[in-house]
């Protein structure tokens, strides 16, 4: 018998210094107020200071996310913290040094790597454990500083990048909470977002760092086009799988990278504007803390209330694109 899981915690936490389009412009940036307003919905995001760590921001949001719960760390089995800039490359894992920080027992702790997908992901792995009933309750967070590995010199990326964390306790509950999860990949649109140098393909090198291709490269246009053409499939496929139809969402949390996109989705599922989510002109694209976040903000103003079908959707870096639905008990 498997165990059905919910969110029974939740939280954010955003760096304090607030970095407005026209901040951006005084800093140097070939750009204006009016282009990223119009091209990106973006108006400010949060930059963290340089010796605040992405494990800095997931330990705020997830103690948060366990008080909420009510969860004492001893019966925290498992962390998943979905990010793609770790406090160091390749080890430790940002979800070691989280679970030493919160105090918790030897429990396992990882980090995955799905890009602005991340959350989404981990959600779905994070409820395996549960439902299979290998843990009792899993820490989940999706942290992100991509502030620290864009390219500021290239304003047609620098510009939607913000930094931040969200977290949620996925635990055992007496009713459905996420019930429907749908991953995806598509390797061959690797190049259209990604980090070319610093790896194993090509070693961090004086070249590499003098080329800039130690920081986030992104065709613009390309990640526009892919993220429209999979996302609202992705989410058409699984509802489906529910018997479940557009109109039965009541909250859309799409990841927000573009109020654009997020204005297409909305209007290719036929949703009105009051049940799609928008943070993403104060924050920008949080990658993988943009959902978390998002969902902490929509439960906070009561745009998410106890039995609504919530939607998410994240898509990033890989190509990459994850869905789960929710039905919000708490
Ligand atoms: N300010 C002013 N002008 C700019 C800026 C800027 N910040 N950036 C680009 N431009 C200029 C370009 O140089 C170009 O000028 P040109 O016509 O003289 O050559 C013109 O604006 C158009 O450039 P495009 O790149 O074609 O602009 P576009 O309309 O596609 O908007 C944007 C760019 C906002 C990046 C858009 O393509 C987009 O949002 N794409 C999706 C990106 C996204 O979602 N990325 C995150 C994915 S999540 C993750 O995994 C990390």
């Amino acid at each position: 018998m498997t165990q059905n899981v919910g969110i029974v915690g939740w939280g954010k936490f955003l760096p304090p210094n607030v970095v407005s389009n026209f901040d951006l412009v005084s800093m140097g940036i070939d750009t204006s107020d009016e282009w990223i307003v119009e091209r990106t919905g973006i108006k400010s995001r949060r930059i963290a200071p340089a010796d605040m760590s992405t494990s800095d921001m997931a330990f705020e949001a997830a103690k948060i996310a366990l008080e909420r719960s009510g969860k004492a760390t001893s019966e925290i089995d498992l962390v998943i913290v979905a990010t793609t800039s770790p406090d160091y490359i390749g080890f430790p894992s940002t979800a070691s040094i989280l679970q030493n920080r919160l105090g918790l027992r030897t429990v396992g702790a990882f980090d995955l790597s799905a890009a602005c997908s991340g959350f989404g992901y981990a959600l779905a792995t994070g409820t395996q454990f549960v439902q299979n009933r290998t843990c009792r309750n899993v820490l989940v967070v999706g942290a992100d500083s991509l502030s620290k590995l864009v390219n500021w010199s290239d304003r047609g990326s620098c510009i939607l990048f913000g930094d931040g964390a969200g977290a949620v306790v996925l635990s055992a509950t007496q009713e459905p909470g996420v019930i429907a999860s749908d991953l995806h990949a598509d390797g061959s649109e690797g190049s259209i977002l990604m980090i070319k140098g610093g790896g194993t393909r090509k070693p961090l090198s004086d070249q590499v760092v003098a080329d800039k291709e130690h920081l986030i490269f992104m065709e613009g246009r390309s990640v526009f086009k892919v993220a429209v053409n999979t996302v609202v499939n992705s989410l058409l496929e699984t509802l489906g799988k529910i018997g479940k139809v557009p109109d039965d969402i009541d909250q859309l949390v799409l990841h927000q990278a573009n109020s654009r996109i997020i204005q297409y989705v909305g209007e290719k599922l036929g949703l009105p504007d009051s049940k799609v989510f928008s943070n993403i002109a104060t924050y920008g694209n949080t990658s993988a803390a943009s959902i978390p976040i998002a969902i902490d903000e929509a439960v906070e103003c009561g745009r998410i209330r106890p039995g609504d079908l919530v939607a998410t959707i994240g898509f990033g870096a890989g190509f990459t694109w994850a869905t789960n639905i929710i039905r919000w008990g708490v």
